[in-house]
């Protein structure tokens, strides 16, 4: 870490580092997601409102990783807020049946075709595991394949291959091991932010349908980022599960499992025996009211706006990456596509990112220092090391913003 760097942050945010002291002794790391520490301490937020994050220093931030990227129109959106305040007053959890989820669902089986029956969960992590768990059912098969690299939360089943090195156990208490593969090549996960190429898919795909496979395809990130809809269809594959997440909630907690009604059918407890059937329940807060009305009001402003919503924000994506690659004039690599980017430090051993393991040997050190640069200076939010996206609030000049820190930063790096 940049020393003058540290002095800075520290002098900012000294209720900050008060308040997280308490957190650690009451938390885990201090924190609720390993991802959100940071060195030397997080900031701690007290409010966010449209693209800042306000911590209880009264720094503002212009935040890049909105909500681990869930929030397409920023913090608090009128619409979102409007809506889910009406909600309240009519109940925020059910725990029946109600006709939000359905309103959801017509939009959803409208944008993302291959969703003929939908399952809403409360996390993205619970999706993929339900995912999996069906694709068992359906195959009578134990072992799945995912990819190197590939981050789908925290379930047993998928915390396999997650960071380098890949060989190595990513926990101990971890059981089964053994019926997960891992197949190399690039990825979308949290191996970097790196397209997986459309030749890539479909040769997976092939070897799915070809050999009585479940093909999943893990949209909750891609899911609503890019257009109206999930990232397959422009490829022009055919995948029999999708889950989803982040955008489709607005901001509320969500995960989602859909698909092909032949394959989703099997979680239907009505007409499956015990033996059949994929249990793969919901939970408590499944479909809860808050969250189906959130999704929907953001969904109905996305589709109201679609074509300039992302028209923008994959130009100010594209820019940015440009800019970025420019400056640093060949000694980094940004990946992403549409609003995403990820700014990889090569090295001697590195001069393309590809995939998750040329990302895993870029200098991750200094992408830290980078980003820390940039909060403790410039009151720009990226969560150290990892992507950042944009949203609707952000303007030309948050570029520019970023291009100024990133000149600052180049006066350090080079030295
Ligand atoms: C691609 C992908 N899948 C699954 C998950 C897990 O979702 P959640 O954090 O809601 O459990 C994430 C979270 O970032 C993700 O990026």
């Amino acid at each position: 870490m940049i020393k003058n760097d540290l002095k800075v942050y520290k002098k900012n945010t000294r209720k900050s580092e008060e308040i997280f002291k308490k957190s650690k002794k009451l938390h885990v790391n201090g924190v609720h997601h390993n991802i959100r520490f940071f060195e030397p301490y997080p900031f701690v937020t007290k409010a966010s409102k449209g693209k800042f994050l306000i911590d209880v220093d009264t720094n503002k931030y212009v935040d890049f990783w909105m909500g681990h990227w869930s929030l397409i129109f920023g913090h608090s959106p009128k619409n979102v807020v409007n809506n889910t305040k009406k909600q309240l007053d009519k109940g925020w959890m059910h725990g029946t049946v109600s006709r939000n989820s359905i309103e959801l669902s017509e939009k959803l089986s409208k944008a993302v075709p291959i969703a003929e029956k939908i399952r809403y969960v409360s996390t993205g992590t619970e999706a993929t595991m339900y995912a999996v768990r069906l694709a068992r059912a359906v195959t009578k098969r134990k072992i799945i394949a995912k990819i190197d690299g590939g981050w789908h939360g925290y379930s047993t089943d998928l915390l396999k291959t997650v960071n380098w090195p890949f060989e190595k156990s990513e926990s101990s208490g971890l059981v089964d091991e053994k019926y997960i593969l891992s197949l190399p090549y690039n990825d979308l996960g949290g191996g970097g932010c790196i397209p997986a190429t459309k030749d890539y898919l479909t040769g997976i795909q092939e070897f799915c349908h070809n050999n009585g496979t479940l093909f999943i395809l893990d949209e909750i990130v891609t899911g609503f980022r890019f257009k109206y809809g999930c990232l397959y269809d422009t490829m022009k594959l055919d995948p029999d599960i999708i889950t989803l997440g982040k955008i489709v909630g607005g901001g509320f907690p969500i995960g989602v499992i859909c698909g092909k009604s032949e394959f989703m059918n099997y979680a239907n407890t009505s007409t499956f025996s015990k033996l059949n059937r994929a249990y793969i329940g919901g939970g408590t807060f499944s479909a809860n009211p808050l969250t189906m009305v959130a999704g929907n009001s953001t969904l109905t402003t996305i589709k109201n706006s679609s074509n300039k919503l992302y028209r923008k924000l994959n130009n100010f994506g594209s820019n940015t990456r440009k800019m970025l690659d420019k400056k640093f004039d060949g000694d980094v690599n940004t990946t992403g596509i549409g609003s995403l980017f990820l700014t990889h430090f090569l090295n001697d051993s590195i001069y393309e990112v590809k995939n998750s393991a040329d990302a895993a040997k870029c200098n991750i050190k200094k992408l830290h220092d980078y980003h820390f640069h940039m909060i403790a200076h410039d009151g720009i939010f990226f969560l150290p090391g990892k992507l950042g996206a944009f949203s609707d609030v952000h303007t030309k000049s948050d570029i520019t913003d970023i291009a100024r820190s990133t000149d600052r930063f180049l006066t350090k790096f080079k030295k």
